[in-house]
């Protein structure tokens, strides 16, 4: 008995999603993936929200098309404003976003009950982190800030340059410069978690960053088993990835967010606009 054996679909407006990639194929190593970033329209940060919802339509309808028994929506930016569409539109494929799982791994580390969240402007426009955390613990204190060039600077690679610190104090001095500050930091952009070096420094090690890759990996766990859905085979295949622009560059500064060297043979280069 081998389970269901398709593939979970996982997308992001570029390679930030390979960061929670990264925490599923850890959480879940009997999975195969399939890997979309949609690097030829990236940043969805900046977009209106029926932009992102139509390319993260689009996105989706790719992965059903490769088989996928599930979606995870490995973007902050489309989370917050394309989830309900997505799941309508999948049904009945289950689609699991990062925001809730964040907001969750953050109401898990304050301690002062006070949680900055960090995200791309649409994100933060959008209040869905406020929303998700309120609606976890409704004495917890919120500040939000959009951070929307460290989407450039991580897709660059540029995980600990000047230019990033420089950066990050822009944005976060500021936050972190009251007399009782925020504990908890949510890094709410997949793209994140790669400037987390820059990050700590300037904001100092006292404050606890939290970024939804684990929690979403453990919630994609409970609803493959919730749904009978998960894989019981031990033959994992690699994983797949596709890209809207330049493979070659995908493979390239994907590694740096993936953790591990991604073969460019592995990336397939697709076009998202008549689908
Ligand atoms: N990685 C995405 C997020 O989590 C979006 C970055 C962007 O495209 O602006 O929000």
């Amino acid at each position: 008995m081998k389970g269901d054996a398709r593939p979970i679909g996982v997308f992001d407006s570029g390679m930030g999603g390979l960061t929670v990639l990264r925490a599923l194929t850890v959480r879940l190593p009997h999975e195969r993936f399939v890997y979309l970033g949609d690097t030829a329209r990236l940043p969805y940060g900046t977009k209106s929200a029926d932009t992102v919802k139509a390319y993260a339509l689009q996105a989706t309808r790719l992965l059903l098309a490769e088989g996928v028994k599930m979606v995870v929506v490995a973007c902050n930016t489309a989370s917050a404003v394309a989830l309900k569409a997505l799941a309508e539109a999948l049904s009945p494929v289950p689609v699991i976003g990062v925001i809730e799982p964040g907001a969750r791994a953050s109401i898990a580390a304050t301690r002062n009950n006070s949680i900055a969240v960090i995200a791309t402007e649409g994100t933060v426009k959008g209040g869905a982190y406020a929303r998700a955390i309120a609606a976890l613990r409704g004495d917890v204190r919120i500040v939000q800030q959009p951070c929307q060039v460290f989407v450039a600077l991580a897709e660059e690679g540029w995980a600990d340059t000047p230019a990033t610190l420089a950066a990050a104090e822009y944005y976060l001095g500021p936050l972190f410069a009251g007399p009782s500050p925020p504990d908890t930091l949510v890094l709410g952009c997949t793209h994140f978690p790669v400037l987390t070096g820059a990050i700590q420094e300037i904001v100092g090690s006292a404050v606890a960053l939290v970024d939804s890759a684990e929690t979403t990996a453990d919630a994609v766990a409970e609803a493959l088993a919730g749904n009978g859905l998960a894989s019981q085979g031990d033959d994992s295949a690699p994983t797949r990835f596709f890209a809207t622009d330049s493979p070659e560059r995908f493979a390239r500064v994907g590694e740096i967010f993936l953790g591990r060297p991604i073969d460019v043979a592995t990336v397939e280069l697709v076009d998202l606009r008549s689908l």
